[in-house]
């Protein structure tokens, strides 16, 4: 298996590329299932989650060609009613829900398992049900799928309230119901910026879909969508994760292939600990010299700070001169992270949905076990800024978000190798998951 050998304490100089959203590609490949004619997807990332998702479109008849500047020509034509999702792809990630939106606005019927992705506590998908039903479809859960079929011909557009701003139940709401017959409006809807570029890639696909990013969406059914090109946004979670790595190792590296606004939340509190960033049109320059400082963070929906910043910025504030307090008010359980870095050395005590930081002069490099994505990018920022050597396993979960995080890393002069290890050194040096 793979582990990440980090060397910490360099400081970081250069520039970084950050890639398509993830995210966003994950809600916009299954959106191809609505378009007529090929679709050429641009800043495609190169992830294994990515590459998953492709692999189902493959398997219920999509045609997919990959080009060598990081874009995918996609034909779903081939695709026919009655193709089901492969069981065990679909289980293994969260996105391939919207495989359920996108199968029940073009087929009126879909059947897909249960979702699976990061173990970040209990991640129900009541609100995608909710929205399903609104708009006239059957729901039920049989065998470990999720089965859903319009009751009539096809589904009609309603009026949906979420009870909780869920990203994905917006994105599926609005894959289902951008055919849909009549108007849909979904209300208290996720405003993230990949909600937004689901909406622009449908609406450059004829949809009519107005208000994403903002909290009402109104979406007027199409009957037919017509292929096209288009470029996915940057990743906001992927800079902000660099952001982070440069806040802890101390350095100056400049973003390239950015939007600045969608960093302004990752921004205000990485200058709060000490870190300056200067923002230009597509990229932005972080600098950290002085020295790290407390902060106070509550994780919340877009525009607030992300729940998929808080294990980096954790990271970070280990090492913060005073206490730093998070409240984790979007996931369920995301300080499975924090035993991990306390083996660094961190002071770090979590009660419930709060964890209070008491910051120490440095981490020290230790063995430890990602175990999820941005966890495991946690310790990857924390592992740049500590003295000694860090080894991360379980980094297959860090390659499911993370294009080339090794070469971009290594590339700004991070000391950090990727390394093929036997199970049985894995075990001796106590990292089993
Ligand atoms: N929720 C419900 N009912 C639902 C749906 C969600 O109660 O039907 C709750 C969840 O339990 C959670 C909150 O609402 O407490 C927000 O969940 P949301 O639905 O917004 O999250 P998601 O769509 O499952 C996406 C990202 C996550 C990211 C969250 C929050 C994808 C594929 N995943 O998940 O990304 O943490 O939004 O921004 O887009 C990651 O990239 O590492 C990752 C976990």
């Amino acid at each position: 298996m793979t582990q990440y050998a980090i060397n910490g304490g360099t400081p970081l100089h250069g520039t970084i590329n950050i890639s398509g959203a993830k995210n966003a590609a994950l809600a916009i490949l299954p959106a191809t299932l609505l378009v007529d004619g090929v679709c050429r997807i641009e800043n495609i990332p190169k992830v294994t989650d990515v590459t998953l998702m492709l692999e189902i479109l493959r398997d219920v008849g999509a045609s997919i060609r990959l080009t060598d500047d990081n874009a995918v020509l996609i034909d779903t034509s081939g695709v026919s009613a009655g193709s089901v999702a492969p069981y065990e792809q679909a289980r293994r990630m969260r996105a391939s829900y919207y495989l359920i939106g996108a199968f029940l606005a073009r087929f009126a019927g879909a059947q897909v398992a249960m979702p699976g992705g990061c173990n970040l506590g209990v991640r129900p998908i009541d609100q995608h049900m909710k929205g399903f039903e609104a708009l006239g479809a059957d729901v039920q859960v049989k065998a470990g799928s999720i089965h859903a079929r319009a009751r009539e011909q096809c589904l009609k557009g309603a009026n949906i309230y979420l009870d909780v701003q869920s990203v994905g139940a917006t994105i599926n709401i609005i894959l289902a119901a951008a055919m849909a017959d009549g108007l849909t409006v979904i209300e208290n809807a996720a405003r993230e910026p990949h909600v937004v570029d689901l909406a622009n890639f449908l609406n450059s696909a004829g949809a009519d879909i107005k208000g994403a990013g903002t909290d009402m969406i109104k979406i007027r059914g199409k009957k037919s969508l017509k292929g096209g090109s288009y470029a996915i946004i940057p990743d906001q979670i992927e800079a902000g994760t660099y952001m982070a790595a440069v806040t802890a190792a101390g350095g100056e590296v400049t973003l390239n292939n950015v939007i600045p606004k969608h960093l302004e939340c990752i921004t205000a509190k990485l200058e709060e600990l000490g870190a300056n960033v200067e923002e230009y049109d597509d990229s932005i320059t972080v600098r950290r010299e002085g020295k790290l400082r407390k902060a106070n963070i509550k994780t919340l929906p877009y525009p607030g700070f992300p729940t998929d910043m808080q294990p980096q910025i954790s990271a970070c504030l280990s090492s913060a001169e005073g206490i730093s307090m998070i409240t984790e008010s979007v996931a369920d359980n995301r300080y499975r992270y924090v035993d991990e870095l306390k083996r660094m050395g961190a002071r770090i005590q979590v009660d419930g949905k709060v964890a209070v930081i008491e910051g120490i002069r440095h981490l020290t490099g230790a063995p430890v076990q990602a175990c999820d994505l941005r966890a495991g990018a946690a310790l990857i920022v924390a592992a740049l800024g500590a003295q000694g050597t860090t080894e991360i396993g379980g980094v297959y979960h860090i390659e499911r978000g993370y294009e080339n995080i090794v070469s971009k890393l290594q590339g700004v002069g991070a000391n950090i190798r990727a390394e093929e290890v036997s199970d049985s050194e894995h075990l001796a040096s106590g990292k089993t998951g």
